[in-house]
């Protein structure tokens, strides 16, 4: 998500520790030919294979990693996609296209004029987060379900229509969840429609609660006096894939969408919450008053996890893994099987967790798929929340009630109020606040974890917190990408961690905006995933605001990089077009396709585009006439053969 919305990204006005200050930034920095062992080349079967590996050394980077085959392409301020040659990339499923629930196929409509009872059986907008779900292990058919971040207002709707029950509805069927079933016939993939697994999920389909916080007082509202039963998820960023094949979505910046008055509570301003919501839905839509209805704010922030083969069930908020602006959530396994979810929440100066569960991931079998015979290992396990020391060592903090300040007397009554207030717990702990922490890819070969730092200008600020060793930079325009590996295994208390690229431009002049990018320089990573053979690819999120002027220059349009971590080299693989971000990557099992997701082309410096001229700064991908629209783009090679090799 692209919006810089200060009041909710600078909430972090806790005292604790900025303990870093002493640290040598450059200490940090992981230099060329420091890499250590090597690595066994053993590659898993997709994207971010989820079995578990051997460590590899003390390092754990790989000495002879894999290539990167393809010929970069340059920076670009097109309104077009851009690829490298001898690959070709095509849309796919665009906002408004209809799904496939059979008998409900209503035809996008370019003046946007399709109802609300329309967009909850078409694409939502603003794709996010993504993952491939092979049927029967093929590479070649397959159900892709992806996230809907947010709504673009003004192209929405038509003018005016925004501030009404039918528009409030409509914007709220535009988020949520898409499954939708893809086949490769011909040399093309297309969307199967009919399907019987093709599903919406929006900000008003039911979701159940589990874990700590399920039943508890503050999650008990007018409208669901059991506290066990949410009407929605929203604002889905990021997406995981679990051993047991569900999809998780984080929910990340939720307060946006509640209006809280004049007089919010302290710990309701620790979230952000707005005097006055960014949409119009607590005019229409009581549950986003939380003048009215205070609790309805503590029932998103939550990870979700969807299980997209089985249409009939119902998708589950974890609270076990804390309440957050979830930028999304990342599965590791333990070598004795039990399954560790990062996640980070995209905020300035917010935090990094990780959920370690208690019980050991349960195969299919007895009549049960898997995914059915975890629908309760996220419920339990202990949440932490991580603290990066100066010295390139690190500590996972337990959020367990009963330990450490998290008592009755600090004001947790129980794990319960420990999960619904992640942020203040966290305080309490003095977890290391972050530039902004977008999304987590596991090497599960090397067992490095990697995490992206999108940016925050805020670091440095007069009033806030300077510079640290995880965080070395202040006015930080650029981001960059921490790494840790845990002492042990997944579960490990303790971690050592630096820093894969701080990025940035070479040519700028202030220190800071250079970065140390080998190869193609970037700013902002956001979107991170490693393929099947280890390579990392980098998605980048600079805002309308930044993009092709200043530092930004000689940066380009939005992009999608890939990095070898042997070696340290960045090559720009794809460039999007005006104004929109790179997010979401998935591959079919055999890598000969990629899929991934433009958001919000020709976003204006508002976030919200204008309802009489849509298509002010682009008009991809549709051209001569309607809208811009988020979509989901396929790229294969001309030749059939591996992405990127
Ligand atoms: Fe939704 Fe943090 O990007
Ligand atoms: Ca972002
Ligand atoms: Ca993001």
């Amino acid at each position: 998500m692209p919006k810089d919305f200060t009041e909710m990204e600078n909430s972090n006005r806790s005292a604790n520790p900025s303990i870093h200050e002493v640290s040598d930034p450059a200490r940090r920095l992981w230099l060329r030919g420091t890499a250590g062992a090597a690595v066994a080349a053993v590659f898993g079967p997709s994207l971010a294979g989820l079995a578990g590996c051997a460590a590899t050394g003390p390092s754990g980077l790989a000495a002879s990693g894999p290539r990167l085959g393809f010929q970069s392409v340059p920076p670009s301020r097109a309104d077009a996609i851009v690829v490298p040659p001898g690959y070709v990339a095509a849309v796919l499923a665009p906002w408004g296209e209809p799904i496939g629930v059979p008998g409900r196929m209503p035809p996008w409509r370019s003046d946007a004029s399709h109802s609300a009872d329309d967009q909850a059986v078409q694409m939502g907008m603003h794709h996010d987060g993504l993952h491939f779900f092979p049927i029967e292990g093929s590479s070649t058919r397959g159900l892709l379900v992806m996230n809907h971040e947010y709504t673009d207002e003004g192209l929405l709707h038509g003018p005016g229509k925004a501030d009404s029950p039918e528009g409030v509805r409509k914007s709220q069927a535009a988020h949520g969840v898409s499954v939708i079933e893809v086949a490769l016939r011909n040399g093309q993939w297309d969307m199967v429609r009919p399907s019987p697994l093709a599903r919406r999920f929006t900000a008003y389909s039911p979701f159940r609660v589990e874990g700590p916080a399920a039943g508890h007082a503050l999650m008990r509202t007018a409208f669901d006096p059991e506290g066990r039963t949410v009407l929605g998820t929203l604002n889905n960023c990021a997406s995981g894939r679990t051993p047991w094949g569900t999809y998780l979505s984080g929910e990340e910046n939720f307060a946006f969408y509640f209006s809280g008055g004049d007089n919010t509570t302290k710990d309701q301003a620790r979230w952000g919450l707005p005097r006055k919501a960014f949409y119009a839905w607590p005019n229409h839509d009581a549950r986003f008053d939380a003048t009215r209805h205070p609790n309805e704010f503590h029932r998103f922030g939550w990870v979700v996890e969807i299980d997209p083969m089985d249409p009939t069930s119902t998708p589950v908020k974890r609270t076990a893994l804390g309440r957050a602006a979830h930028e999304g959530a990342w599965v590791a396994v333990t070598k004795d099987g039990r399954a560790v979810v990062y996640s980070g929440e995209d905020a300035r100066f917010e935090y990094i967790y990780k959920f370690v569960s208690r019980d050991r991931i349960a195969p299919a079998g007895n009549g049960l798929t898997a995914a059915q015979a975890n629908r309760e290992l996220l419920d339990h396990g202990t949440l932490y929340v991580a603290r990066f020391d100066a010295d390139g060592t690190g500590r996972w903090l337990p959020l367990v009630h009963g330990q450490g300040p998290l008592t009755a007397a600090n004001g947790f009554a129980d794990q319960g109020e420990v999960v619904i207030r992640t942020r203040q717990a966290s305080d309490l702990l003095g977890a290391t606040k972050m530039d902004r922490p977008e999304w987590i890819a596991i090497d599960h070969h090397s067992r490095w974890v990697y995490c992206t730092l999108t940016n925050n200008t805020q670091r440095g600020q007069p009033d806030k917190p300077g510079p640290d060793a995880a965080n070395p930079r202040a006015n930080n325009a650029m981001g960059q990408i921490i790494r840790w590996q845990e002492d042990g295994d997944f579960d490990g208390a303790t971690m050592r961690w630096n820093h894969l690229l701080l990025a940035g431009d070479p040519g700028n002049t202030r220190p800071d905006a250079r970065g140390n990018v080998q190869g193609d320089f970037f700013g902002c990573p956001d979107g991170l995933a490693f393929d099947s053979r280890g390579v990392l690819w980098i998605q980048t999120d600079a805002h309308a605001t930044q993009m092709n002027k200043g530092e930004f220059e000689r940066i380009g349009n939005n992009q999608m990089l890939a990095c070898d971590v042997a070696t340290g080299e960045v090559r720009r693989f794809l460039t999007g077009p005006v104004n929109c971000e790179i997010t979401g990557v998935a591959l079919t099992p055999d890598q000969s396709t990629m899929f991934i997701n433009v958001q919000h082309p020709g976003e204006t410096p508002s976030d919200i585009s204008r309802a009489d001229a849509p298509q002010l700064y682009s008009s991809w991908p549709d051209k001569a006439h309607g809208r811009p629209r988020s979509a989901t783009v396929v790229i294969r090679r001309q030749d059939g053969g591996a992405i990127g090799t």
